[in-house]
């Protein structure tokens, strides 16, 4: 398949999970990516999986010296960033009571700051080059309600979602549509770490939860990051060309349940 062909797409936190998955699918159609991820050895691990397509680029999102830089490499090594998917992200869980300034401040600043000034870099250089270009942002349903023990990621993804269409309704006159994902729950290593939240806090046994969560999805079990690729690959496509500020859900029914 060829939807991406001839673009070039910069992805966050893509060592892993997700962002990983979104990789692939862009490679498989046509793009060139570039795997930017605080953790460079697996970034660069999984470039070498995926091939010739895929480079590895250290990103830490909460520094906007290391966002520049990696905004300036990877312009240099594949030309041009046509699509963005902000998708590094934190999960953090507590009481209310127990919410500490140093755990919400680290969150805010790889979820929501990181996001807010990697798509400002990349929104700058779409601006300069002309021709316009997709953001797509990693929201959550988690965005959408409260949820007892998770005030600030939920926090966190309401103000991408918020986000998404303000940057949305201003990029708008330069082609840029930003739009945003957001899945229900996805198995793999970042609801590992879920999953032993909630054993701390709910006395839940080690992958109980997991298997809760997954029952409840009216589809019948936990997302696969797969199972978002459709709509990622979809979102920076041609056929989405009228599509601005929407946050999607893909979740398996989740947030209709
Ligand atoms: N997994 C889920 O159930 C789920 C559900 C809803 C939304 N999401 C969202 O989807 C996205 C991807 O989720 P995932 O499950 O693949 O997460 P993950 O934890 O597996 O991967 C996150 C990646 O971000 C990288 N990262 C962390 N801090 C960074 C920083 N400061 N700079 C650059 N990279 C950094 C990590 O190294 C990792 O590779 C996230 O935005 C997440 O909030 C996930």
């Amino acid at each position: 398949m060829t939807r991406l062909s001839g673009k070039c797409a910069l992805i966050t936190g893509a060592a892993r999970g997700i962002g990983l998955a979104f990789a692939q699918a862009y490679v498989d159609e046509g793009a060139r990516v570039a795997i930017a991820d605080i953790d460079l050895k697996r970034a660069e691990a999984a470039a070498a999986e995926i091939g010739d397509a895929a480079i590895a680029v250290h990103l830490d999102v909460t520094r906007q010296e290391s966002i520049d830089a990696a905004v300036a490499e990877t312009v240099e090594r594949l030309g041009r960033i046509d699509i963005l998917v902000n998708n590094a992200a934190l999960f953090t869980a507590a009481p209310i009571t127990e919410i500490t300034r140093e755990d919400y401040d680290r969150v805010f600043a790889v979820n929501v700051s990181g996001a807010l000034f990697t798509l400002q870099a990349v929104a700058k250089h779409m601006i300069e080059r002309g021709g316009g270009g997709r953001i797509i942002n990693m929201a959550s349903q988690a965005g959408r309600r409260g949820e007892p023990l998770v005030a600030v990621y939920c926090a966190t993804k309401a103000a991408v979602i918020s986000l998404t269409q303000s940057a949305a309704l201003n990029l708008v006159q330069h082609g840029i549509n930003v739009n945003a994902i957001a899945p229900g729950v996805v198995d793999g290593e970042h609801w590992d770490g879920v999953d032993a939240f909630f054993a701390k806090y709910e006395g839940k046994a080690p992958g109980q939860k997991k298997r809760e969560v997954g029952a409840a999805v009216p589809y019948g079990r936990m997302g696969r990051a797969e199972d978002l690729t459709g709509m990622a690959v979809f979102l920076a496509s041609p056929e989405a060309e009228y599509i601005v500020a929407q946050t999607y859900n893909v979740d398996g029914g989740q947030w209709m349940s």
